[in-house]
């Protein structure tokens, strides 16, 4: 969620430390900030809306070699200029960027910062505040900061910079991500490797409540109780060009269009010598030894594991339950006597997985994660990792993970199987690739979901996505990805579900996309959209070949039954970004969302 930057070294910070905030700009921010050092001078520059309006901000004629940059996506208070971080201690001596949230910020301010003149409504404030504290009352700065850090409950990255100290930046975390990035006579802290690639692809990987001390010479790493740490620098295998959207408008069409490639590279990085598909042994043996799978995950990537339990049960016979991770994890269910865990998540920073991932591991449970960041936290916390090979999503809407994520479960579903004796009357590679080029003539066809978004969704205030069986699951994300960007009201539900209620939304015009692509509940799909259509709904069907009639509105190419969500999304996710566009929605950063939800 939202980021941080910095910069210590020779050169001037503001540009390297704007370069940063713009390449962090994809995981969703309402406010912007840069705070400069030049021997005892520190320059704060902030302001609310893009980081476009910050640059306008910057003071051009201030130059500094040391700085830390932030991008807000408030918890504390509104987006404005005055909530806009960094935040400065009321002497002005200390001044702090933080992403998370303090959980116990009330109860600082209340036992240890009475009398204090809070000038923003923010949690993070007081962490600037009582490292000034500690400082006054004696503490040198580098124990005033141990001392915050053992105060602070809830999720942190923070930087800090020290009016009396211009060759340090003061760096912690604790479950929001955050690295430190190595040069030649510099060093950067970043969010994540895609903001500071502009200068180095060598990072740091830092663990909750570590100590780090930020010089341009030196990076020094200690545990709370300051015993020195040392961990080796890893290379960020991140193209540059990746992260650009090249002649496209959008990184999501972008992402979109990478959905045939995606599936190739996958089934590329999972091929063994003999090109058959293939997982690491320990992960298939521990998958057959459990005697209960339980997906866990959030939005998109929870759509995808319904799919993948789907794909699990229909292949493997092995039972999985999906669940929402800000659910399960205050709500745990009766667990199985031998559970496995699979946690999906894109990004592999999600707050609310992490935080059920830590209970399940306190539990003495075993845990897989599929993430598309190798390093990221769900990854290095769980016993195996599963890599979509999807490259940097960027998009705030995920598009190319979902798909990745399905293709990955159908591989796992498959592998499974065969180690458990149900072979399948299909070889999934091939099953993969004609996937890949149905995927390929939906991405060439976008005139017509143009067209269909424009016809359905221009001007209604509503809409809803029906579907049966896995059709369901695909019209839960269709609905999710178009009210995310679209800012439609959108619903998806099981097609039978709909006069149990539902139904009594419908009016005259209601745009209603039905999902039919699945042989066996195709009669009964194609009556829900008739009781629709009776009470005045306009209907969309989107079949696949060989199930088609003349009524349907559009007809994906045919694919294996168990396949079909990685085909029959794609018009989903097409619509979605026409309908935005048509009106006219930022869609790449829509409005309140943020791309990695790092806070609970
Ligand atoms: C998808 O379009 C959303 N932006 C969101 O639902 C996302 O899938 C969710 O926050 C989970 O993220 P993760 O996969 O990085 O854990
Ligand atoms: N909780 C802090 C605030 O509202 C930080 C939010 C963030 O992560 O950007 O300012």
């Amino acid at each position: 969620m939202c980021g941080i930057v910095g910069y210590i070294g020779n050169v001037d910070a503001k540009e390297i430390l704007l370069k940063g905030l713009e390449k962090l700009e994809y995981r969703g921010y309402d406010s912007a900030g840069i705070a400069v050092q030049t021997g005892n001078e520190i320059s704060v520059f902030k302001e609310k809306g893009r980081i476009a309006d910050l640059r306008a901000a910057v003071d051009s004629s201030v130059t500094a070699n040391t700085g830390i940059g932030h991008t807000r996506w408030a918890t504390h208070g509104v987006p404005s200029q005055e909530n806009a971080h960094p935040h400065q201690s009321t002497s002005g001596r200390f001044t702090l960027v933080h992403n998370g949230v303090i959980e116990n910020y009330d109860i600082i301010k209340r036992e240890a910062l009475q009398g204090v003149n809070f000038v923003s409504e923010t949690d993070t404030e007081v962490i600037v505040q009582l490292i000034e504290k500690y400082v006054n009352e004696g503490q040198d700065v580098e124990t005033a900061f141990r001392s915050m850090l053992k105060k602070l409950e809830g999720s942190y990255a923070l930087a800090l910079l020290d009016k009396e100290n211009d060759e340090t930046i003061f760096v912690a975390k604790n479950k929001s991500p955050l690295l430190v990035g190595l040069g030649e006579d510099f060093n950067v802290v970043a969010s994540d490797a895609m903001a500071m690639l502009q200068v180095t692809d060598q990072y740091v990987e830092l663990m909750d409540k570590e100590i780090v001390i930020v010089t341009k010479e030196n990076v020094t790493i200690q545990t709370l109780n300051g015993e020195t740490v040392e961990r080796a620098p890893y290379t960020a295998e991140i193209d540059a060009s990746d992260i650009e959207k090249g002649t496209y408008a959008h990184y999501m069409l972008k992402e979109i269009d990478e959905q045939p490639l995606v599936m190739r590279k996958i089934m590329q990085a999972y091929q063994n010598d003999a090109g058959t598909l293939t997982i690491d042994n320990d992960i298939v043996n521990a998958i057959d030894a459990a005697d209960r799978l339980y997906i866990v995950a959030c939005g998109t990537s929870y759509h995808a594991g319904l799919v993948g339990k789907q794909l699990i049960e229909n292949m493997a016979k092995k039972p999985v339950e999906v669940h929402v991770a800000s659910e399960f994890n205050y709500n745990m269910p009766l667990l199985s006597e031998k559970p496995l865990f699979i946690f999906i998540s894109q990004s592999g920073e999600t707050a609310d997985s992490r935080a059920c991932l830590v209970q399940v591991k306190e539990k003495g449970h075993k845990a897989l994660t599929i993430t598309n960041v190798a390093g990221s936290t769900l990854s290095r916390e769980a016993d195996y990792t599963l890599l979509l090979h999807a490259g940097p999503e960027i998009a705030v809407a995920s598009t190319k993970a979902y798909t990745a994520q399905i293709a990955v479960l159908a591989i796992l579903a498959n592998v499974t199987a065969e180690k458990r004796g149900y072979n399948q009357s299909f070889d999934l590679a091939q099953e993969l690739g004609i996937v890949a080029n149905a995927i390929e003539a939906l991405c060439d066809d976008k005139e017509e979901f143009e067209a269909i978004a424009r016809e359905y969704l221009s001007t209604t205030r509503n809409a809803f996505f029906i579907g049966r069986a896995v059709d369901n699951y695909v019209g839960l994300e269709g609905a999710l990805k178009l009210k995310e960007i679209s800012y439609i009201q959108a619903e998806g539900f099981a097609g039978g579900e709909l006069k149990h209620g539902t139904i009594a939304l419908i009016e005259d015009g209601t745009p209603v996309i039905a999902i039919a692509t699945q042989e066996k509940v195709n009669l009964s799909i194609r009556g829900n959209v008739k009781e629709v259509v009776a009470r005045g709904a306009n209907p969309c069907i989107i079949s696949m070949k060989g199930l088609d009639t003349d009524e349907d509105r559009y007809v994906v190419p045919e694919v294996h039954p168990y396949f079909t969500p990685l085909v029959s999304v794609v018009p989903t996710q097409l619509i979605a970004y026409y309908a935005a566009l048509h009106r006219d929605c930022d869609v790449d950063k829509p409005r309140n969302l943020a791309k990695s939800v790092t806070v609970e």
